[in-house]
């Protein structure tokens, strides 16, 4: 038997990828860039393994079976990765041996954070290390194949996909535009809203949103070019209110698309909307850019801010969404903030506006990551070929 055990992280958008020109090899019809998240809070595991023994393909992801060959995304990875296998060639096993995969989030699924991305990106990614295939642009356009989004995870930083114009998709990958060592102190703090609601996911979406709205291709063709460009700048020079403005009026923008799609999408709540009253003020008040929201499919704020601000805004925000668990481990998740007094948090003008009690779930404090790496073969989620119960 061989197997590879890996670890891949979560990626969140700046300009975000919205509509596909080509759905079954997922092109999109705008490039997108995104921060790749510090694997330690939110991160897919994988292990893949192979052996003569197996009898059939077999996958569990968070202990539960799963579809395996009738998931066509799984099969055009597993083909993907198993094409570039044989152009190596030097296999140390043959293709044709089955395989059984086991996949965890260390993240609860249903807080509804992009967990598609870190497990397409980890599955392609674990496939490569098991079949020996030297981290390189053609994962991505695998990865992209799962989920568009996956594609960005599989390098730390940060990364633009690019849309590419080849019908084949083969210049439809990532590119990491910068190490997380060059903005070492960009850090998130991610908002997790109370929602039981069930929502259009974003396949659906975006499909909706090329068929109806008539917004989406001037976003495609004039805005998102132009924010390409001024926020690749942004992050060159380490320009926080730059980076902060596009990456705002970015996430507005792919609302107000799913707003324009018909029959609408609603993604983000009144808390969501909270958040962004509250990120707009607080930047007023303490009179300079500090905080940058984005959300993407769900009403869940996001909010970019460098690691010496956190402390101040983490307060001025369990201020204005109180919460009876505030102080618990279980809502403040993730990096430990140290504590500021509450005198010193700028409440002045609307910041200081007071939200009902427990609107947010938890809180995760998070920041920039490195690209997905290999484990021990200690760590392997599989024994003797069977998930290990956790
Ligand atoms: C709002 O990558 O989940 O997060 O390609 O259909 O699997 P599929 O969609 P997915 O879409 C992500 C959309 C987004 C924005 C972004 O991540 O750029």
């Amino acid at each position: 038997m061989f197997s590879a055990t890996c670890v891949a992280p979560v990626n969140m958008a700046l300009v975000k990828y919205w509509g596909k020109r080509n759905e079954e090899l997922i092109l999109p019809i705008n490039d997108s860039i995104s921060m790749t998240l510090d694997a330690n809070e939110m991160s897919a595991k994988t292990t893949v393994a192979a052996s003569e023994s197996f009898k059939q393909n077999r996958m569990w992801l968070n202990g539960e079976v799963v579809p395996f060959e009738e998931n066509a995304r799984l099969m055009r990875c597993l083909e993907g990765v198993q094409r570039l296998a044989l152009a190596n060639g030097d296999i140390k096993f043959p293709l044709s041996w089955k395989l059984h995969i086991a996949s965890y989030n260390n993240f609860p699924t249903a807080a509804g954070l992009a967990s598609s991305a870190a497990g397409y990106a980890c599955l392609v990614y674990t496939l490569a290390r098991l079949y020996e295939i030297p981290m390189n642009e053609q994962l991505t356009t695998i990865a992209r194949q799962g989920s568009g989004s996956a594609c960005r995870s599989l390098h730390g930083g940060f990364v633009q996909w690019h849309r590419g114009a080849a019908d084949d998709g083969s210049d439809s990958f990532a590119e990491q535009l910068v190490t997380a060592e060059h903005w070492p102190n960009m850090h998130m703090l991610i908002l997790v809203v109370n929602d039981a609601r069930k929502k259009t996911g974003s396949t659906k979406g975006m499909q909706l949103a090329v068929k109806t709205s008539t917004l989406i291709q001037h976003r495609a063709k004039e805005i998102v070019p132009r924010r390409i460009k001024e926020l690749r700048t942004a992050i060159q020079e380490r320009d926080f209110k730059a980076f902060a403005e596009i990456t705002m009026k970015d996430s507005n923008q792919l609302h107000a698309i799913a707003l324009d799609t018909y029959p609408p999408c609603v993604y983000m709540n009144d808390v969501s909307h909270a958040i962004v009253n509250f990120v707009h003020d607080y930047n007023e008040s303490v009179g300079s850019v500090q905080a940058a929201y984005t959300f993407d499919a769900g009403p869940n704020g996001c909010i970019y801010v460098q690691a010496e601000n956190v402390p101040r805004l983490l307060a001025a925000i369990q201020v204005a969404f109180p919460n009876d668990a505030q102080q618990s481990v279980e809502y403040l998740k993730g990096i430990p903030v140290p504590p500021v007094e509450l005198s010193k948090v700028a409440t002045n003008g609307s910041a200081g506006h007071v939200n009902p009690k427990n609107m947010l779930k938890y809180i995760i404090h998070t920041k920039i990551g490195e690209g997905p790496r290999q484990l021990s073969d200690e760590k392997s989620l599989l024994i003797d070929g069977l998930p290990l119960l956790k």
